[in-house]
């Protein structure tokens, strides 16, 4: 006896290889994720041609061990759904290919999920209760960095989003600086943890006063002239005075510290403004990679309190790309009669 349909997800759409079980939308059997980050670590970020590759060939053992581990087979499942925008192209073909293969010899629909949005979803995953609606949401991963009103799952609309890199981008490049190794993210939280994030006053990007936007290029130069000096324009391209190996371990603490500060600062200053703007807001969706990082965790519940919201963000398991929060997503996009069939394409970018 199963509580709702059971739902095969796969997610290929950057460096990530994932599959995962999911039944009735929110009971997640298994969650297998395959991580690059060793194949991408030498050359300091994902080589699409590698990516692909990677994704061809571990899809398959780890669709069998999401089937294993979840105790099913592939004639128990309901339908197959896919990230199938936005991302790399040739990342996201793999898993576009092997769903539309599996879902046709299986005879059962094929659901395409918008990969952003479908991090919106991470934090219903195990949960009780759904959220209630309209929700405002908040995507911050390495990609992606933007704000939205949801009216339901699928009435999703956006807000704001960022106008040159990605949050969590920053965080891996402010993290390249400092000479942490890759992904820089996680390392930089948590060197962080033991600096003083008031040692550099590094910009908090503001945009005009209504702008629900984001802007992190004036951060990152900041932090690069910080470590490395300023450039010395003489004859030829510009050099930099010094490198990360000047600092101690001391400043690179208190450098992580006061960028995490900045960086995630202007995270809350945008969502408060959006949730001023949203007045009949019930829940408030959090996803994506950088909603592990410390900071913004112990912040958002102070935040959801103060606007009376119902805060839904996600374990740690489910805040870095997983197949789950695909699976999860398609369930209500099954319900709603919106399946795809063989003509579902890859897509770059995000729906909205
Ligand atoms: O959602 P995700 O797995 O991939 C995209 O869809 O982009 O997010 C990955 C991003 C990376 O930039 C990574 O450095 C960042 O999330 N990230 C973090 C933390 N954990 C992961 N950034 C800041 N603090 C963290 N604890
Ligand atoms: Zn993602």
């Amino acid at each position: 006896m199963t509580a709702g349909p059971v739902i095969l997800g796969l997610e290929s759409s950057c460096d990530e290889t994932a599959a995962a079980v999911v039944e009735a939308g929110v009971r997640v059997r298994s969650n297998v994720i395959a991580s690059q980050d060793e194949l991408h670590a030498e050359f300091g970020g994902v080589v699409p041609e590698i990516a692909s590759r990677a994704h061809a060939e571990r899809l398959t053992p780890v669709v069998r061990a999401a089937l294993d581990e979840a105790g099913v087979t592939l004639a128990d499942l309901d339908a197959v759904a896919v990230g199938h925008r936005p991302g790399l192209i040739g990342s996201l073909l793999v898993g576009v290919a092997a769903a539309k293969a599996l879902a046709w010899a299986l005879g059962v629909p094929l659901v395409g999920v918008d990969h952003v949005h479908a991090h919106l979803y991470a934090g219903a995953l195990d949960a009780p209760a759904p959220p209630d609606f309209p929700a405002v949401g908040l995507v911050v991963s390495g990609g992606h960095t933007a704000i939205y009103r949801l009216g339901s799952w699928l009435d999703v609309a956006r807000l704001g989003a960022t106008i040159d890199d990605a949050v969590g981008e920053a965080f891996d490049k402010a993290a390249a600086v400092l000479g942490l190794p890759y992904p820089g993210g996680p390392r930089l939280d948590a060197l962080a943890q033991t600096g003083d994030d008031r040692a550099h006053d590094f910009p908090v990007s503001r945009l005009d006063s209504g702008s629900l936007d984001f802007s992190y290029s004036g951060l990152k130069t900041a932090v690069l002239y910080a470590v490395r000096g300023t450039p010395i324009r003489d004859a030829g391209e510009p050099r930099f005075p010094r490198d990360y190996t000047a600092l101690s371990e001391r400043d690179k603490a208190d450098l992580a510290a006061s960028f995490q500060r900045a960086a995630i600062d202007a995270v809350l200053l945008k969502l408060r403004r959006a949730l001023e703007g949203e007045g009949d807001a019930r829940a408030l969706l959090v996803g994506g990679g950088v909603s592990a990082n410390s900071r913004l965790r112990e912040a958002l519940p102070g935040l959801a309190r103060e606007f009376g919201l119902d805060l839904r963000l996600p374990a740690m398991r489910y805040c870095l790309d997983n197949a789950a929060m695909i699976a999860g997503l398609a369930h209500h996009r099954l319900a709603a009669g919106a399946a795809d069939d063989l003509t579902l394409r890859a897509v770059p970018t995000t729906a909205c």
